[in-house]
């Protein structure tokens, strides 16, 4: 039995107060439940202080990104080893927007998953396909590639410290969710591959978190498919009025 995963990136949003207004909610409500896991991943410069307000509560603190390297001259960068230091449990890596807009290659974010498992972080990869991609049939080869690239590095003791996003680059930030047919193919597929890489075991175990444009309408149907268990929430993780309801699966 997978335990779901709801995450909330806010990506370059949200201010110090609003931030913490934020988790101070999400730290009362979620109070000591086990029925699901609650991470939040804020920018850099507020994990130190958002970290702190939630010490101690089952909302765990992660970041969105962060060097391959351990340290050294690379400006504007920051290391696995400083995440840990500031009280971050894990990282999202191969983010479209990173793939995308910063041009991260496959490479790059398997050389990442890899420094961060290093560092002592737990990873959140991300996989998934543009919308030209997919109109032209593309989807599994996209996602086998983002997945077994993604995961070269990684050990199979190390993989219950991994958890998958597919988000489609068509449904991040558009309204536009997949429906439960759609995410539920592309889940179904996803852990069939983790089963010829790693093992059945590994595969049952491994959490399959979908994300692109989930809130509080759509997140119960999307959370009864088989193989989704969980949910990486952009913009919707940014309010309590909508991140809460996300927590409870929409019930
Ligand atoms: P969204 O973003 O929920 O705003 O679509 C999801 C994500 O990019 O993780």
């Amino acid at each position: 039995m997978r335990t779901p995963y709801l995450a909330g990136n806010w990506k370059m949003n949200l201010d110090r107060r609003a931030a913490l207004d934020l988790v101070s909610a999400l730290r009362e409500h979620v109070g000591d439940r086990t029925d699901v896991d609650v991470a939040v991943a804020p920018p850099f410069v507020y994990l130190d202080e958002i970290a702190r307000a939630l010490a101690g509560s089952r909302v765990a603190v992660g970041a969105q990104n962060m060097c391959d390297e351990p340290s050294g001259a690379f400006t504007g960068e920051v290391s696995g080893a400083m995440l840990v230091d500031v009280g971050a449990s894990f990282v999202i890596l191969g983010h479209s927007e990173r793939r995308h807009v910063y041009g991260e290659t496959d490479d790059l974010v398997a050389t990442k998953v890899g420094a961060a498992l290093s560092a002592g972080l737990d990873v959140i990869l991300c996989v998934g396909e543009t919308i030209q991609e997919r109109e032209a049939g593309e989807t599994e080869a996209v996602v086998r590639r983002h997945l077994t690239q993604g995961l070269r590095d990684v050990a199979r003791e190390d993989m219950r410290r991994v958890t998958i996003a597919y988000e489609p680059v068509w449904a991040i930030g558009t309204g536009h969710n997949a429906t439960p047919e759609q995410a539920g193919e592309v889940h179904q597929y996803l852990r069939g591959l983790l089963e010829g890489l790693h093992g059945a075991a590994v595969a049952e175990a491994t959490r399959i978190q979908y994300g692109g444009s989930v809130k509080p309408a759509n997140v119960a149907e999307l959370m009864a498919v088989d193989d989704v268990d969980g949910a990486l929430v952009g913009g919707a993780s940014l309010s309590p009025d909508s991140f809460l309801p996300i927590v409870d699966l929409g019930r």
